[in-house]
């Protein structure tokens, strides 16, 4: 059994960090562990930040969204001698495992060097997009559907009042589950996602079959990573800022407006555009993304317990389940064609 163990967390921060970080916290504490709590993510271990972490530094932390140990998407693999350095600080810490709270490039990191170095961590699935592979949910993506949900009810209330298009850009990165979960949710007309690129001609042509029934106003989802996708075979993708960061991510947004000016120029329908940007990821978690963070703490305090490193907290069904780390990263989980359909009964 590990008598020190470490916690990161690492990428763009959601809802339920807290939740997780108290949950392996809690459980390490009873088996008389020490546990540890790393500064921002890998940076953390590269630059040797730590704080120490107790009943007291996780009291009243379950319904704080963000993170009490700050985040950061710092890539040891992106800069010579920071591997050395992780592996030198976890040492010299007197660390003997590690919890990483993570999506696919921090579990990425945590995969590798369990691979390469047979460094002793255990990963937590995180990330509000749901992209994750190995398990069926992680936790953040349900606080984030529930605030894009609840954002659509509140436009579809001032769409219906002016008669207008309302165009709502959500997150998801590459995938389209938040637009998908939300539209569904929501009730949204016309929803585009990047797994299955309606064209711009066939959304309009929804809007404008809808408005011929009689309906004088549409909610369109439109999620940032969709490509606008022309019966042509023409294709434009939007971005923010064409830098990377050190895992390769492009800063995507920008195709809502893009999308916005179609839709008037082709249908003369007054269009408003909404960006939620950060809002999705910020505040409280719901309920269900705090219990989903607190099983998966306690699962990832058990696997560190029993030794099995190199393991990942994973949502099979109702179980809580260990998956290899490897095959949670090996390649994006993307909205799979059934779940479309059911968006897709309520186009128009
Ligand atoms: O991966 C989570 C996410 O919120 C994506 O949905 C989005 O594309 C990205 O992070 C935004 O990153 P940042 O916080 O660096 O702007």
């Amino acid at each position: 059994m590990a008598k020190r163990v470490g916690i990161l967390t690492g990428g763009g921060d959601c809802p339920g960090l807290n939740a997780v970080i108290r949950a392996v916290t809690r459980r390490s504490l009873q088996r008389g562990a020490e546990v540890v709590g790393i500064r921002e993510g890998w940076r953390g271990l590269v630059e040797g930040r730590f704080q120490p972490l107790g009943p007291r530094e996780i009291s009243g932390i379950l319904p704080r969204g963000g993170t009490i140990l700050g985040t950061s998407r710092t890539n040891p693999y992106k800069q010579e001698g920071d591997v050395d350095r992780v592996l030198e600080h976890f040492r010299s810490e007197g660390l003997e495992a590690l919890v990483a709270i993570g999506g696919e490039d921090t579990l990425g990191v945590a995969a590798r060097l369990h691979a390469e170095q047979d460094f002793p961590v255990v990963g937590v699935p995180k990330t509000i997009d749901n992209d994750l592979s190995a398990t069926d949910y992680t936790f953040g993506f349900d606080t984030a559907v529930w605030i894009a949900t609840e954002a659509i009810d509140r436009l579809h209330t001032t769409a219906e009042a002016h008669n207008r298009v309302m165009v709502v850009e959500v997150m998801g990165r590459h995938t389209g589950w938040i637009a998908v979960m939300s539209g569904i949710a929501g009730g949204a007309d016309v929803i585009l996602i990047p797994e299955h690129p309606v064209t711009v001609e066939a959304a309009c042509a929804d809007i404008q079959r809808r408005h011929d029934r009689g309906k004088d106003f549409s909610i369109v989802v439109v999620s940032e990573g969709y490509e606008l996708t022309y019966e042509s075979g023409e294709r434009h993708g939007f971005v923010q800022e064409a830098a990377t960061d050190q895992f390769g991510h492009v800063r995507l947004g920008g195709v809502g407006d893009a999308l916005a000016h179609e839709i008037v120029q082709r249908t003369g329908y007054e269009t408003r555009v909404t960006v939620l940007g950060h809002v999705q990821r910020g505040g409280s978690p719901t309920p269900r993304d705090r219990v989903l963070a607190t099983r998966y703490g306690l699962e990832a305090a058990d696997l560190v317990d029993a030794g099995r490193f190199g393991q990942m907290a994973a949502l099979h069904g109702d179980d809580i389940v260990a998956v290899p780390l490897q095959d949670a990263v090996a390649e994006p989980k993307t909205v799979p064609p059934a779940w479309y359909d059911v968006a897709k009964a309520f186009f128009g």
